[in-house]
């Protein structure tokens, strides 16, 4: 494991969806137990840290977003010896452990919501309540809509059986927001941060980052505006300044322990230099690139978005991310729309990039995205609620293939909780171990090569743009070239970059770059 206090600068960090990864039990579902048999694949794949999506008590509203015991964990995947035992086991193979925190809602089913719907004043201050509008309080107390769909709000029943008040949720009716206006909420979140800090964790991923502070008064938005994760106008509920008080309180707890712990903010804002305020040195470590994550697989576009995320993090000295794949969104393989090829080119050119980089689980093996799951299969809540926040996340959400054939390709010797496509045997670890040419030895080969030629201590975290034709990047960093074709037809470049390293596909080594593809390059002088 890396020393540097500084480790999270340039590490890559891989998403394990815990209900997805493997399952030990073999009840179809993933769990802790299956995690920590597989985490010798993420060692040898060259991984720096691992980051777990929830894996707390929960009722599984929303895949575990849903959280009604901040300090247990759900008896679907395991309990909390095998939580310390992950996290003991992969220290031990050098890999760093980050959990994911929800502090923008808790589950209906956490305790303190449950008081609040029992009338108990002091948990009612802790969520949104409020009189409803209209004729009786009937019509919700303002139009914000759920990120899901639907009204943000619900309506509660008092214990007598009469309509009550109504409460906030900007996601599903089952995740009622927290009152960031209550001291108690952050005193039981420092509080939470500490619980997991000392059970080992080198840091938190932070769910909804930029959306614990609801404006004074909660306004209304207005009819029109089509609420979305990632928007380019200021919405009342996100990216408020207050949030930022909070993480300057968190860095102090992070701080407190040894070791360099650090707060990852998933904060969709409508620029990179408001992305770059979480992560002031007084505030978070890295925020997710979604900036980067929705840019189309085209030269010009990504170049600016490169040199936009870099401008706005060096301005407070902080790591750019990258980011392709997540649970939240179409594997990149597919929504980039050119298949493996492109996917392999584009995840190339992701990991040559200065700062951290984020694997989505699968993304090694160049999964697609799932089409076609049954409806009664599925579980998003978006599906549920019409018109969801990111189309239908289940299809980047089936569990993994981990051997060519046998019950679930290996994710457990039960059955898999989403259908896995019956040629994913093909696509697994044990089919693609050891096949120069599949995408899971490119993968490993690329992030042994990251950490020779790219990563540590003596690593730029700058880059310089070279000539290039159209539909081309190119850039050098250091005595490391990087040249990404995002044309489907080959190009000629200017001059032959210099000694190929590693290419995302066939690439002679010359001057010609094929379509579809990046080449790393080594450099003298
Ligand atoms: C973002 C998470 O990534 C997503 O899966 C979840 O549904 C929402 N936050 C709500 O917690």
């Amino acid at each position: 494991m890396k020393k540097q206090t500084d480790w999270w600068r340039d590490a890559v960090i891989y998403q394990i969806y815990p209900r997805s990864f493997a399952d030990g039990d073999g009840d179809g579902t993933g769990d802790l137990k299956g995690a920590r048999t597989r985490l010798p694949h993420l060692a040898s794949l060259g991984v720096d840290a691992v980051w777990l999506s929830p894996f707390y008590a929960s009722p599984q509203a929303d895949g575990g977003y849903d959280v009604a015991d901040y300090r247990a964990i759900d008896p679907m995947y395991g309990d909390l010896a095998d939580a310390a035992a992950l996290i003991s086991e992969a220290h031990a193979l050098g890999l760093r452990v980050i959990v994911d925190l929800v502090p923008n809602h808790s589950s209906e089913r956490h305790e303190w919501f449950q008081r609040a719907l029992a009338g108990d004043p002091a948990a009612r201050e802790r969520y949104h309540f409020r009189p409803g509008r209209g004729p009786g309080g009937s019509e919700p107390p303002n139009d914000w809509e759920s990120i899901f769909g639907g009204p943000a709000w619900t309506r509660t029943k008092n214990p007598d059986g009469t309509h009550g008040d109504w409460y906030l949720h900007l996601f599903a009716p089952e995740q009622p927001d927290f009152n960031w206006d209550s001291p108690a909420v952050h005193d039981e979140f420092r509080s939470v941060l500490r619980f997991w800090l000392d059970l080992g964790v080198d840091g938190f991923r932070v769910d909804v980052a930029h959306g614990l502070v609801k404006p004074a008064g909660l306004p209304d938005v207005g009819a029109s505006r089509q609420l979305r994760l990632l928007g380019s106008e200021p919405l009342p509920f996100f990216d408020q300044d207050g949030v930022h008080e909070i993480y300057r309180s968190w860095r102090r707890v992070l701080d407190a322990y040894p070791g360099a712990r650090i707060g990852v903010a998933e904060a969709w804002t409508p620029s990179a230099a408001r992305t770059a305020l979480y992560v002031r040195p007084d505030e978070l470590h890295q925020a997710f690139n979604f900036h980067y994550l929705n840019t189309a697989w085209d030269a010009a576009a990504l170049r600016e978005v490169i040199d936009e995320s870099l401008d706005s993090l060096r301005a407070v000295g902080a790591p750019s991310t990258w980011v392709l794949s997540n649970h939240d969104v179409v594997r990149h393989r597919t929504r980039l729309g050119g298949g493996l090829p492109r996917a392999r080119a584009a995840s190339l050119l992701m990991l040559a990039l200065p700062g951290s980089a984020y694997l989505y689980q699968g993304e090694e093996l160049g999964l697609p995205e799932v089409a076609g799951i049954p409806d009664e299969a599925r579980q998003d809540p978006s599906f549920f609620r019409d018109t969801g926040q990111d189309g239908l996340r289940d299809g980047c959400r089936v569990p993994l293939p981990w051997a060519r054939g046998g019950p679930s390709f290996g994710f457990g010797t039960g059955g898999s909780w989403l259908p896995q496509p019956p040629e994913w045997g093909g696509l697994s670890v044990a089919a693609q171990t050891g096949d120069p040419d599949s995408t899971l030895e490119l993968y490993r080969t690329a992030l042994r090569t990251r950490r020779t030629t790219l990563a540590g201590p003596t690593a730029t975290d700058t880059l310089d743009w070279l000539e290039a034709p159209d539909g081309v990047l190119a850039f050098r960093r250091g005595g490391f070239v990087c040249t990404a074709n995002t044309r489907e037809t080959a190009v000629r470049l200017p001059a032959r970059p210099g000694e190929l390293l590693l290419a995302s596909g066939p690439c002679d080594g010359g001057a010609e770059l094929p379509g579809d593809t990046t080449a790393w390059w080594s450099v003298r002088g």
